[in-house]
Formats: structure tokens, sequence, C-alpha cells
């Protein structure tokens, strides 16, 4: 099944291949991507770490991939870690206390560091300094070790549960948007010409199109239908055979999947066009909340598919006028986008 996220493994590797190692290769995202040249530019003057970095948006528009940009176009290593991993305060401490001067520190998911993980992190963040408690009870000890200036890269699908004071520590805060159709028509071809893929100006336009704003899901589609053309249609990848491969893997034409569409049919069908709450639309596709709020309905919103009100989602006339259907007077008082 072609979902949002999360990604199997056996994509891990051909993501790999395809992820652009500098900011030139970085395609879209104009204006974030001035602000961090700006900032790297600036760093490298003064002789001094990067400041740390909080990047939020949706899966798959390349925050893993700017974090290791950073690394890359800043000359130094980079530390992988994520918010679930840590568990205790000893796990973040041997990760600190490994790190050399000028190091990313890249904390994906970071939204889900848990609390006591925090509290170390505030001071490591603002003094470069660690406090260790040693023992316990009343004969514990405090120490305090001074840690290399790193830089902090947090990734987050969630800016809104990054807790406020871990929020304030970032000195640069910044967000992916959807990429519009023609930045992924260069990312299609750029990674049609690494995977050695024949492709036409219309296969890619069309898979481009197809690919809900999102590299990610741009490339395992271009996958997708090089294996269609291969198997089924002498190998090369243009409009026709986008057409008829994405048919098969049934992804529509505006590149909504099939939970992205058992989302809008079920407010609309079951809930009446909505309100419905976030959870019971989520049991009602069989999904987890979590999935349906950060992977489909930030990009259902984004196309004027869905609204947010304060009930809960409903419906818009675009989502009956998707499905087939006559949208009811309700509907078209919800304007698409708004
Ligand atoms: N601007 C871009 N230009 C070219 N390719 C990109 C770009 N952004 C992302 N990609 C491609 O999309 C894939 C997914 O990007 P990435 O893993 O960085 O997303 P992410 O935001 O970290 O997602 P998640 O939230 O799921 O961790 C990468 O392997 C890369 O090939
Ligand atoms: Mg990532």
């Amino acid at each position: 099944m072609l979902m949002a996220d999360p990604i199997g493994e056996e994509e891990v590797v051909t993501e790999q291949s395809l992820r652009p190692r500098r900011l030139v290769d970085f395609v879209g995202q104009a204006k974030l991507k001035e602000r961090l040249a700006i900032s790297i530019e600036a760093a490298s003057q003064l002789e001094k770490p990067l400041d740390h970095v909080l990047l939020s948006g949706p899966p798959g528009l390349g925050k893993t991939t700017l974090a290791t940009i950073l690394a890359n176009e800043l000359g130094t290593r980079l530390r992988v870690t994520s918010g679930p991993a840590l568990e205790r305060p000893g796990d973040l401490a041997s990760m600190l206390t490994n790190l050399e001067h000028g190091d990313v520190f890249f904390v994906d998911e970071i939204h889900r560091l848990p609390r006591v993980i925090e509290e170390v992190l505030y001071p490591a963040m603002e003094d470069f300094e660690l406090d260790i408690i040693l023992g316990k009870g009343p004969s514990a000890q405090s120490i305090r070790l001074d840690l290399p200036r790193f830089t902090l890269v947090g990734a987050t699908t969630r800016k809104g549960k990054v807790t406020a004071p871990l929020r304030d520590r970032f000195g640069i805060v910044d967000k992916l948007d959807y990429y519009d159709a023609s930045d992924l028509e260069v990312i299609v071809r750029r990674s049609a010409g690494i995977l050695d893929i024949e492709i036409t100006d219309g296969g890619a336009e069309m898979i481009a199109r197809r690919s809900r704003g999102t590299p990610r899901i741009a490339n395992r589609l271009l996958a997708r239908v090089r294996d269609y053309a291969i198997a089924r249609a002498g190998g090369v990848v243009d409009d026709q055979t986008t057409v008829r491969a994405l048919e098969i893997f049934e992804v529509d034409e505006l590149g909504l999947d099939k939970v992205d569409l058992a989302i809008i049919s079920a407010v609309v069908h079951k809930f009446g066009g909505g309100p419905v709450g976030l959870s019971t639309l989520a049991i009602a596709v069989g999904e987890e909340p979590e999935t349906v709020e950060d992977a489909y309905e930030p990009f259902l919103l984004q196309i004027g598919m869905l609204q947010r009100t304060p009930r809960g989602r409903v419906a818009t006339s675009s989502a009956y006028t998707h499905l087939g259907l006559e949208p009811p007077v309700s509907a078209q008082r919800v304007l698409p986008g708004t």
C-alpha cells in the first residue's frame, strides 16, 4: 500500500541514494534554503557553531535530508538519534559526551522526547553543560561537565507538541511546506537520472502532479511506475504509462491514495459530512489518530478537501465533488482552503 508514512525498510536504501547532499541540490523551499544559507555562511565567518535548528513539517518533505545537508555544509559530523530512542538521561549523556566541537546532533521526532530527557537537554543546549547525578538518596552527588559546542538539529512533524521551553532554546525555527508540482518535477527528473530510469517530460509532470506535494512520495511513485513500465509497457516512463500504473497502485489524479480517499469518504458517508472528531475518524478508517493527523490530514486540508473546526473535521464541497457527489448546501457554505 502506498502510505504517506511510515516507509518500509527496502525503501531506505533508495531513499539514501536519492538524498541530496548539498544545499544547492536541495530542490524548492527557496526561502528556507536562503535563510539556512545565510546562517551557515555567518557561522563560518564568525568561526562558531551554527545555532540550534528546529525543523517542522509533514513526513517526507526533507527534514532529515536538511539535517545531513547542514552537517555537510558545515563540514562537521552528524550524530543521529530520535526522541523515542532516548529513554533514560544516561542515553542522552553518553551521546552528548561523545560529541566533538561543531558536530550536528540530530534528534528526529523531537516532540517525543521524554520529560526527564528534556530537562537534561536544556542546560546542554543553552550553556553546553551537562549535570550528572551520581549515586542515589542522601549521598547522591551532582557533577557538572562541560560539553563541546554542538548544533542541535531537531525535526518534528508536530511543532505544536514541542514544549515551549524546548522550542525557545532553538535559535533557528523553520518549517517545510508542501512542494509545488514544478519543484516535484525537478525532483522526479533528478531521481530518474540517478536510478537510470528513462522518463519523458510528460511522465515526470504526471508523477509530480500526483505526489501529494511530497518528495518522498514522488520518488516512491517513480519507482512503482518504473516497475510497471518495465514489466508491462516497454520500459519508458511516459504519461500514458504513468496513468495506467497509478490506476493499478490506486493513486488518483490528485495523488490521493486509498487512505486519503477512505478519510474523506468516511467523513461524507459515515458522519454526514462532519463535524467528526479525530479519534472517531481514525477508528473508522483503521489508522492511528497520529497517523491521520500527521501524515494524511495536512494535505487534505492544504488542497481544501477537509476543514478543521472546533467541533471536528468537516468535508468541503470539493470533497463531495471529488467523490462524484452533489455537495449539500451545508458543505457549500464551507469555503475550501480556509
Ligand atoms: N528538497 C528536496 N530535493 C530533492 N529530494 C528531496 C527533497 N526533500 C526530500 N527529498 C527526498 O525525499 C526523501 C524523504 O526526505 P526526508 O527523509 O528528508 O523527509 P523527512 O521530512 O525527514 O520525513 P519524516 O518526517 O518521515 O522523517 C529523501 O530521501 C529525499 O530523496
Ligand atoms: Mg526524517
